[in-house]
């Protein structure tokens, strides 16, 4: 009979049952979305909700309420919806705010406007998305289709400070894995590891390294075809590059970083990315939110509880007033909004540090590194101040692509977030020019850059708690004001962070609200 009333409408459909994943457990309950019938079998009604930002928190936040027929509204401060979730294409402009400590305001250096070609886009925040996060499953709901972001590519190359030349990263891993294989089985040979293993151990240790790293008999590392090739094979044998360098060098060459950039639980081999631009996750939930469910331009003053609803000001027209608030602004930005949320909700709000980061595309009209290089996506790691040069992960082959020029973080990004965008790419550039050498700075079609510290109502690519205190705080709401964002747990710098985050306040905010019915 449940089911019956579940089909007509007047009982909760079943929840889908958790999965069991292997290596790492699904939430600790499924997510139930709210849903009308919720209404029908308890009483009550759905009811008023202003969503502060439409970031993805936000915006997933307005669309799982309006599942059950909530009545949201959604403010935006800037001209777009998506947050940091920022897709750039030709006819986009690019603002940043002043640099910080500098006097006076926005130079005429701070405005870009990007000229693009058509179907070039850029992802100047997230640009990757891991197999086991949530937020694969909004773009199976929402209906966005995916291809593979390729992450990490062993014909790419990588670039350190203690390196003359660029390497690809084939020959870097084969050299490190090699010596390391040919010291740890010498060692073993010596004897030094007995206290550690047993016969059997070391014969299987041994065993492992020959594989692992391609060491003869002797357990000499002495290179071989995993280098790679000067000439490739074909008809011919080809000529391989030859021997490594010492020992010495390879260890000086500080590849422990590059070599593990995709060793990160957050990161795999594949990844993936919404086809023609992230933004399309944000686009589609604002569609099913709806377009006069959203106000963008409108930037807000004040938060105050009142005892039986929520009052938001807004610049320049009247105020807002709902059953209740879902406040998705970064936690800098909410810690200046006065209201009455309490000291200890402020002074939370004030504790994430916001952190640096920095984008550049690079359009090219030549896909040299496919053509030139044979390079097929994935990225190409360095300690340079411009941390990741990206390849494009679709467009193969076309007449034009975007590489990520820079993707830094920390110090780099801040550097790089202080000069114009000309300088920027002036020292892109340059840094570009010591791996890829002189068709790096030919053929560029057109540029754009990000830095997030300076993006209007951001003002940073993510924070970082330095003591976790208020993280617990404002995971509940203050008064009838929910917090929503990545910031609030611990996936922070992903987009699904903000989807958890806006599940679990969609969630609670429902469970308060057919309570109170
Ligand atoms: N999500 C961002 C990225 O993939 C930032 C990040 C990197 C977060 C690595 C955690 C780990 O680049």
């Amino acid at each position: 009979m449940y089911a019956a009333m579940g089909a007509l409408g007047l009982a909760p459909a079943k929840g889908t049952p958790p999965v069991p994943v292997v290596g790492g457990t699904a939430a600790p309950s499924p997510y139930v979305p709210p849903q009308r019938s919720d209404f029908a079998l308890r009483g009550g009604r759905p009811a008023s909700v202003l969503v502060l930002g439409a970031g993805v928190a936000g915006l997933a936040c307005a669309y799982e309420l309006g599942k059950a027929g909530y009545d949201c509204t959604v403010l935006e401060a800037r001209d777009r919806v998506g947050g940091r979730s920022l897709t750039l294409r030709g006819g986009d402009t690019v603002t940043e705010l002043p640099v910080q400590g500098a006097a006076g305001s926005a130079s005429p250096g701070d405005t870009q406007r990007v000229t693009f070609g058509e179907g070039t886009y850029f992802n100047a925040g997230p640009a990757r998305i891991a197999q086991w996060m949530v937020t694969l499953d909004y773009c199976r709901e929402l209906g966005v289709p995916l291809e593979v972001f390729v992450n990490s590519n062993s014909a790419a190359y990588v670039l350190t400070a203690g390196m003359k030349a660029p390497v690809r990263v084939r020959t870097a891993r084969a050299d490190a894995y090699g010596y390391i294989s040919e010291l740890l089985a010498k060692a073993a040979d010596a004897g030094a590891l007995d206290a550690r293993l047993t016969g059997a151990d070391k014969e299987r240790l041994l065993d492992f390294l020959s594989a692992f790293g391609e060491i003869g008999p002797s357990h000499d590392y002495t290179g071989g075809e995993r280098r790679g090739y000067r000439v490739n094979p074909g008809i011919g044998q080809g000529s391989e590059l030859g021997a490594p360098p010492s020992l010495t060098e390879v260890l000086s060459q500080g590849l422990g970083r590059v070599l593990t950039m995709d060793a990160g639980y957050e990161q795999a081999m594949p990844m993936f990315q919404p086809v023609g631009g992230m933004d399309a996750i944000v686009h589609a939930l604002a569609r099913q939110v709806g377009a006069d469910r959203i106000r963008t331009g409108t930037r807000v003053t004040k938060i105050t509880n009142t005892p039986d609803g929520v009052e938001v000001a807004v610049e320049g027209g009247a105020p807002l007033r709902a059953e209740y608030c879902v406040a998705a602004l970064p936690p800098h930005l909410l810690a200046r909004i006065p209201g009455n949320l309490g000291a200890d909700v402020q002074a939370a709000l004030a504790t994430p540090v916001p952190l640096a980061a920095g984008k550049l595309g690079l359009e090219y009209g030549r896909r040299w590194w496919e053509i030139e290089d044979r390079v097929y996506g994935g990225a190409t790691e360095t300690d340079l101040d411009v941390g990741h040069i990206w390849y494009p992960s679709h467009g193969f082959h076309g007449p034009r692509g975007l590489v990520v020029g820079y993707y830094n973080t920390g110090e780099d990004a801040d550097s790089y977030s202080e000069m114009t965008h000309a300088r920027r790419l002036r020292r892109a550039i340059a840094q570009g020019r010591r791996v890829h050498g002189a068709k790096y700075g030919a053929d560029l079609l057109a540029s754009a850059s990000v830095s997030w510290r300076r993006q209007p109502h951001i003002e940073g690519a993510w924070v970082r708690w330095p003591s976790m205190g208020g993280l617990r705080l404002l995971q509940r709401p203050a008064g009838r004001v929910y917090f929503a964002g990545d910031w609030l747990t611990h996936l922070i710098a992903w987009q699904a962070g903000a989807f958890e985050s806006a599940r679990k306040v969609v969630t609670e905010l429902h469970h308060r609200v057919l309570k109170e019915a």
